[in-house]
């Protein structure tokens, strides 16, 4: 029996709701989908979602859900395509693909479940510790001080998300995979029309192979090409870097498939890039409206930690992955059954009332901050060290370099339901003398 067959039995939640949770511009809105998370974390935390054209899912909202899904990771998989939301046609589409042999769209991390999935993520594991990353430091801080330096001519108003907070985190991308630095504005684009097929400022016309997906499948084909060249370049010359280690590495004795390779380099690219731009860019946004949170770090720099917990808390750059249950389970008193597709909602967990006090008021020094943003369990972030050194560095030159921020217009978000986040932010800022 499947699950839509049973629904009448179960939980559903009302039909506005549940296509809310479907709807990129409720995400780009972010206070529509904030009040429907509320409202569902108070009245149905753990309820299904009915929309059309997709296949029934549940949402999870309550923090500790959440967890206790990660923790196991064989019950609950990624499930491949269906990692994230996508509807029934596109599911079927890629389905078919995949049955007459074609390979799907990209093989990452994130498509993967056990035993393969820790496989390869042992690969670039050892090059994402706390210890490695720490090497990383000048670099990242000489990148950081680059774009800030972009501040100086912008005669005190700019457009905080392209002058510098998507900049960063892609300066520090392109010299990790050793990427060539001209390429930046290319990429740039690429990555943005990867993440929101659905935002008519970055997707002009929606291509038909991507309709119902959460990303860009004719931009995915474009950045399989660009960075299969790079994998093949590392091949004939590896050097000591990530991206090297990648292309050349073996599993039980058989290098990667160049397709592997090339999809790995596209998960770090991609994973690497739009989230910290965001949770700095909201960051950044959040400080503007409150001068009295940015008085506060500006006097004492020893905030930078808490803020930067309370950043990935406060814009949470990824909205939802998805999990597939494998076998009858009872979570929150409702009976999960295997099949069963599951929406895991990290900006609800990271506004949970029962774990953050006030989860709506951001404030810098919030301690303990046990923040969700980077998932949890076998997939969680694995470049979250590296997230965290840039943030740190971030902000450190930040409260260096500038006296005053505050909105010189209306920031926008993208219309997006996987990777949000800030898509403008007009800033007035005063450089420090
Ligand atoms: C503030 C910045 C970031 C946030 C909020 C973030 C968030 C996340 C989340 C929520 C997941 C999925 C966790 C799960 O399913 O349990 C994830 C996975 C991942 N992230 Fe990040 N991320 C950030 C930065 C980065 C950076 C800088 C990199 C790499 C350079 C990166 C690479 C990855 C990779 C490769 C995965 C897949 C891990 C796996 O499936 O095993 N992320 N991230």
């Amino acid at each position: 029996m499947s699950l839509s067959d049973v629904l009448d039995d179960r939980r559903v939640m009302p039909a506005d709701v549940a296509a809310r949770m479907a709807d990129p511009k409720a995400y780009g809105e972010w206070a529509p989908i904030h009040r429907n998370l509320t409202w569902l974390r108070q009245n149905m935390p753990l309820a299904l979602a009915n929309v059309d054209g997709y296949d029934p899912f549940w949402v999870v909202t309550k923090y500790e859900d959440i967890k206790e899904i990660g923790r196991q990771p064989t019950i609950f998989l990624n499930n491949g395509i269906r990692k994230t939301l996508i509807n029934q046609d596109f599911a079927r589409r890629s389905d078919e693909a995949l049955a007459e042999g074609r390979k799907p769209f990209n093989r990452s991390l994130l498509t993967m479940d056990a035993p393969e999935h820790m496989r390869y993520r042992l690969i670039a594991a050892p090059r994402c510790s706390p210890k490695r990353v720490k090497t990383l430091t000048d670099k990242v801080r000489e990148i950081a001080r680059g774009v800030f330096d972009r501040l100086e001519g912008d005669g005190g108003e700019c457009d905080f998300m392209d002058t510098v907070s998507n900049r960063y985190p892609l300066r520090v991308i392109i010299a990790l995979l050793g990427l060539p630095p001209e390429d930046e504005d290319m990429l740039l684009d690429m990555t943005q029309r990867f993440f929101s097929p659905s935002d008519p400022d970055v997707t002009a016309e929606q291509k038909g192979n991507s309709i119902g997906a959460t990303a860009n499948h004719d931009v995915a084909h474009e950045m399989f090409e660009y960075f299969s060249a790079i994998v093949a370049e590392r091949r004939r010359n590896p050097g000591d870097d990530i991206a090297s280690v990648i292309a050349n590495a073996q599993i039980d004795g058989k290098p990667i498939e160049l397709f592997d390779a090339a999809s790995y380099y596209m998960t770090i690219a991609t994973a690497g890039h739009d989230t910290t731009a965001s949770s700095t860019g909201g960051a950044v946004w959040a400080l503007a409206e409150r001068p009295d949170e940015f008085a506060k770090v500006k006097a004492n720099r020893k905030l930078i930690p808490s803020l930067m917990y309370e950043a990935v808390r406060w814009t949470s750059p990824v909205s939802h992955f998805m999990r597939t249950a494998t076998a009858d389970y009872t979570l929150r008193g409702q009976q999960i059954r295997a099949g069963d597709w599951l929406m895991l909602c990290y900006p609800s967990a990271n506004r949970d009332e029962d774990i953050f006090p006030d989860p709506f008021e951001f404030r810098a020094d919030r301690v303990p901050n046990p923040q969700l943003g980077f998932g949890f369990g076998a997939h969680v972030c694995l470049g979250q060290h590296l997230a965290k050194l840039e943030m740190q560095i971030f902000f450190e030159e930040l409260f260096n370099r500038v006296d005053l921020v505050e909105l010189a217009g209306e920031p926008r978000r993208f219309d997006s339901i996987v990777v949000g986040g800030v898509k403008r932010l007009p800033l007035r800022y005063r450089l420090a003398k």
